[in-house]
């Protein structure tokens, strides 16, 4: 009886955030022919953030200054093109609205800013003398962000794959 009583009262909640007449509205807008953008542009800044540490790694194993120039643009281009990765999901975030009220949204938003400032200051700290700043910052800021970029694409594919955000719902 208790857990029958138990049950009902379960029954009866509801969850105002699964009420919202937006909450199933999730489709990608921000797409060049059904293509999410987002997806698109966060493959350059990945790739290049690990280009960076392995410039920074190359480097330290060999002494050679090429490594430490191509660091120090791996390390920009890696800045400048998560800038425009961040630019397509922020635009997705405020105007798709299935995708505004879900909290792991704003959950990515934020690790991705943290990234952006690191891979920022990865390049600035090159840009006065890029050789004498890969050891010991340099490479330790690379590795690090290794690590941020890794975290923050696994949760972006969570958005993706488990809460099914930005994809399309076909014809
Ligand atoms: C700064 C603001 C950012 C916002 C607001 C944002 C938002 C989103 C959203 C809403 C999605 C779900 C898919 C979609 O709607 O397109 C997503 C997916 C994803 N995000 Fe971000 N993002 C940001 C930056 C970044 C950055 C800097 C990276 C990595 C460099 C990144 C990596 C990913 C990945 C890997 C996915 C999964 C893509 C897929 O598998 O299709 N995001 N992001």
């Amino acid at each position: 009886m208790a857990q029958e009583m138990r049950q009902a009262r379960v029954d009866e909640l509801v969850d105002p955030i699964a009420q919202h007449p937006g909450y199933d509205a999730t489709e990608s807008k921000i797409a060049l022919w059904g293509h999410p953008l987002h997806a698109m542009t966060v493959a350059f800044p990945v790739a290049l953030t690990f280009c960076a540490f392995g410039a920074d790694a190359l480097y330290l194993l060999s002494g050679e200054t090429f490594w430490a120039r191509a660091g120090v643009w791996a390390a920009g281009t890696a800045f400048l093109f998560g800038l425009a990765a961040g630019a397509t999901g922020t635009m997705e975030l405020l105007m798709v609205r299935g995708i505004r009220i879900r909290a792991p949204a704003w959950t990515h938003f934020v690790i991705a800013v943290l990234l952006l400032s690191l891979l920022g200051a990865n390049w600035g700290y090159r840009i006065q003398g890029y050789e004498a700043a890969v050891l010991p910052y340099g490479i330790l800021l690379s590795g690090f962000n290794v690590l941020m970029v890794m975290a923050t694409g696994w949760h972006g594919g969570k958005l993706v794959f488990d809460y099914r955000l930005g994809t399309s719902k076909g014809s």
